[in-house]
């Protein structure tokens, strides 16, 4: 019995050693963020790694994409591909932007150094179902009474994969067997016995993969929207949207202010537009017996509209100032309120010849000597997502006239 001790520890020694070089290579796990690509969108692949130095290589069908190590990260195609370092969870990101069809294959990640472990992911886009084609093609059928009968459901292809939903008039039908001849295709049986009550009645089929359009992307001025932007009162505001599916959904969009529900283009964008803007994506899908669905989908922007100041409006106590003119005793003191439009807020300025100071403020107080004139100075620094700056600024003089107290008195004595 003695003799086989020293076996088992050699063995457990050899054991333990297999594990400290499994945990500490680890195995690469590449892990998307969406299970499919939206076509003309992005889609990130994310390799982990255990340890910082470890350098990987992502490919795509066995051929290069792009290679990252502690030291920084370098790739075949610097338009198609961003590749990065992730710090949590420690890895590396490849995203591909603008995806093609022809971006779709097998992605890997591999240790660069080993070329392995290895691992990878199928990577393609979602497509819509577009239509599902019912058998018996005959319509109407003639049924025979109490006889159970076989109808049949084929969607087009669709990624994900898409559910069918029975009909007889309103009523949904339970009594389906579902198959899938080929990945992305469903195939759905319903097997339905007739009564005569069902005499003129409709049975159609739906199918659904989701919400319709899968994702919408929009493009403003050639780059990829985000879900803020501000742009400038008076430019044109067209909004370049894309969606999986073919043919392509329609677009369409709400807003506030005036204007079209489409295209997606106002020719001059004024303030009352400014604030949540909805583009929806609508798919007119054609399923059996003519009883077209609408799938929709939509997405939210919020756009700013910035302008430079208004002319001001303004008060000397409750009277509104017209024409710019303000007539006051000499001695008193005159105060000026004025109201400011513009976005973002304007800093004001108030400036008398002659004095050194001056103010800034909504208000401004002036004790009247001699005619002279006020400028008020109203400026804003606008700042658009184009990444265009512009500084906007109002000069708005304040005469201010003398009226002379003795001629007060002899008018009103
Ligand atoms: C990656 O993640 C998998 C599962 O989450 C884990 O088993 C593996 O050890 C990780 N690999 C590295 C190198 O961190
Ligand atoms: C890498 O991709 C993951 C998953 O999409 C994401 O959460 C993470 O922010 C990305 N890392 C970087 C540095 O962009
Ligand atoms: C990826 O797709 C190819 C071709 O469709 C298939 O042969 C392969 O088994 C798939 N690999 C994985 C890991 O799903
Ligand atoms: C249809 O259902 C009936 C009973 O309701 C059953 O007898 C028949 O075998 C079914 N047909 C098929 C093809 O499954
Ligand atoms: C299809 O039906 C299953 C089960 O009801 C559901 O989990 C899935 O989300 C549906 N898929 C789609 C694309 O609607
Ligand atoms: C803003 O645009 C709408 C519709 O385009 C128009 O009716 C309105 O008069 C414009 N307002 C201003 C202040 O320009
Ligand atoms: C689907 O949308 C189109 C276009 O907006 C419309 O003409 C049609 O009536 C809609 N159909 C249904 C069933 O809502
Ligand atoms: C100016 O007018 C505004 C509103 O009309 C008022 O809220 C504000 O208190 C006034 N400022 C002064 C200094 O009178």
């Amino acid at each position: 019995m003695r003799d086989y001790t020293p076996v088992k520890v050699v063995r457990w020694k050899v054991l333990h050693l297999l594990l400290t070089i499994a945990s500490t290579q680890g195995a690469l796990v590449l892990t998307s963020d969406q299970q499919f690509a939206q076509l003309r969108g992005d889609i990130t692949l994310t390799c982990n790694t255990s340890d910082s130095n470890t350098s990987v290589q992502f490919e795509k069908d066995k051929n290069y994409v792009g290679r990252c190590s502690s030291f920084g990260c370098e790739k075949s195609n610097p338009t198609k591909f961003i590749v990065i370092r992730n710090t949590e969870p420690a890895g590396y990101n490849v995203t591909i932007t603008d995806f093609k069809v022809n971006d779709a294959g097998y992605y890997t990640c591999l240790n660069s150094y080993i070329r392995e472990p290895i691992s990878g992911k199928n990577i393609t886009y979602a497509v819509d179902i577009m239509s599902v084609t019912l058998t018996p093609k005959a319509n109407p059928i003639s049924v025979i009474e109490n006889t159970p009968q076989l109808f049949q459901c084929l969607t087009s292809i669709s990624r994900p994969k898409a559910n069918v939903t029975w009909y007889l008039g309103s009523e949904k039908l339970t009594s389906v067997t579902e198959s899938s001849p080929s990945q992305d295709v469903t195939v759905s049986t319903l097997n339905y016995t007739s009564q005569r009550k069902n005499q003129n009645m409709k049975i159609h089929c739906q199918g659904s993969n989701g919400d319709g359009p899968s994702q919408i992307v929009c493009k403003l001025g050639g780059s990829t929207m985000s879900s803020g932007v501000s742009v400038k009162e008076g430019w044109e505001f067209g909004l370049d949207c894309s969606s999986d599916g073919n043919p392509s959904p329609s677009f369409s969009w709400t807003h506030p202010g005036d204007g079209p529900s489409n295209p997606l283009f106002i020719r001059s964008i004024n303030r009352t537009h400014a604030g949540r803007f909805t583009i929806i994506a609508r798919s007119n899908l054609i399923p059996s017996e003519q009883q077209a669905v609408n799938l929709t989908k939509d997405i939210y922007v919020n756009v700013e509209v910035q302008y430079p100041p208004d002319p001001p409006s303004c008060r000397v106590g409750s009277s509104a100032i017209s024409s710019n003119i303000v007539s006051a005793i000499r001695g008193n003191t005159i105060s000026i309120n004025c109201s400011f439009d513009s976005n973002p807020p304007s800093r004001n300025s108030w400036s008398v010849p002659g004095v050194s100071t001056p103010t800034s403020g909504q208000s401004f107080d002036l004790v009247v000597q001699k005619a002279t004139t006020i400028t008020l100075t109203m400026e804003n620094s606008m700042q658009f997502t184009n990444g265009k700056n512009e500084q906007g600024r109002h000069e708005s003089p304040i005469e201010v006239k003398v009226l002379c107290k003795l001629l007060i008195l002899s008018l009103t004595g």
